[in-house]
């Protein structure tokens, strides 16, 4: 039998790569930076399994480009919006995602990024760094509390509700608002107007799809305390970021904290990076090492089973398995 040709994308963890090297001879990208698209296109010529990360567009293009031989597409993601999963569904091709294996961390980033946003830590930071601490004042770099608060949480799924569940430990009281999400960890269902309304902290958790772009609008921002902190640990595109931008420059709310931008990376001239009560941090909200070692042997397993004709264990479109 001849060995399929199976590329994968960037260097991922050895945990997951050496499965692949148990079972396949797979070649990779070794650099930092990604492939272009024209290098992409290249390699994925007769390849018969794609390992990707979220860098990589994956539409009917480049499915198109690999050839009819293509049998699994994995991406080392939870999300999955970088692929066109409807374009490999029609093509019979399934897609695999981790998901489960990086809901704690990146529970553990959103809170990371609440209690920085609410006690200004990277402001301080810089105020520290700046030379300008010359003594202890009483109203010096004010912040917000959690004791008593309320964390409204925008999509209830694994990692919304991880979120509830740490949220606990910190004396919030949580409302969510999520079409069909049962409640847990004390958290209420409301609709949206009401989470925005009530909500001292916004957790933004939902999938970026057609549906949620943009989402956190002007419209959105308006509905929140001038006291409220917006954190985003979901996906770039969920936000208008000029939107944000307007809010927070006219302190319309206090604060954002954002895991996530559009585009990534974010331009250096953004003009939210002007903005003191605004922290940017470069996607990590997966960004720990146990963490992605995970990531690369769920995406390794999928890629596996996918080249061996097998069921993929976390599969996004299972519609291709009839
Ligand atoms: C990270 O954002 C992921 O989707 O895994």
């Amino acid at each position: 039998m001849t060995q399929p040709k199976i590329f994968i994308t960037r260097l991922i963890p050895d945990l997951g790569l050496n499965l692949v090297k148990e079972h396949f001879l797979p070649s990779a990208w070794t650099q930092d930076m990604p492939p272009s698209r024209e290098q992409l296109l290249e390699r994925v010529r007769g390849v018969d399994g794609l390992l990707c990360l979220l860098t990589e567009k994956i539409d009917g293009e480049l499915m198109d480009a690999a050839g009819p031989q293509l049998k699994v597409i994995s991406s080392m993601s939870v999300g999955v919006d970088h692929i066109d999963v409807p374009a490999a569904t029609v093509r019979g091709i399934p897609v695999g995602n981790t998901p489960g294996v990086l809901t704690d961390a990146t529970a553990d980033q959103a809170f990371a990024l609440m209690l920085a946003a609410a006690r200004r830590i990277t402001e301080a930071e810089r105020f520290l760094r700046a030379g300008k601490w010359v003594t202890w004042q009483p109203s010096l770099l004010l912040g917000a509390d959690l004791v008593g608060a309320t964390l409204g949480i925008v999509g209830f799924g694994r990692i919304g509700q991880a979120i509830a569940k740490r949220a606990q430990g910190f004396d919030l009281r949580v409302i969510y608002h999520s079409p069909n999400a049962e409640p847990a960890y004390g958290a209420q269902p409301v609709d949206l107007d009401t989470l925005l309304h009530e909500s001292d902290f916004v957790s933004i958790n939902v999938p970026l799809k057609a549906e949620t772009r943009h989402l956190v609008n002007a419209k959105f921002l308006a509905k929140m305390k001038p006291s409220a902190i917006l954190v985003n640990t979901a996906r770039g595109g969920v936000l208008d970021q000029n939107a944000l931008y307007d809010a927070l420059k006219a302190n319309r709310i206090f604060a954002a904290a954002l895991d996530v931008t559009d585009p990534e990376p974010l331009p250096m001239d953004c003009p939210l990076l002007e903005l003191e009560n605004c922290i940017i941090v470069p996607h990590l909200g997966s960004a720990s090492k146990k963490t992605r070692d995970m990531m690369s042997l769920l995406a390794a397993q999928n890629l596996i089973a996918g080249l061996k004709g097998e069921r993929l264990p976390h599969c996004v479109n299972p519609q291709v398995y009839g």
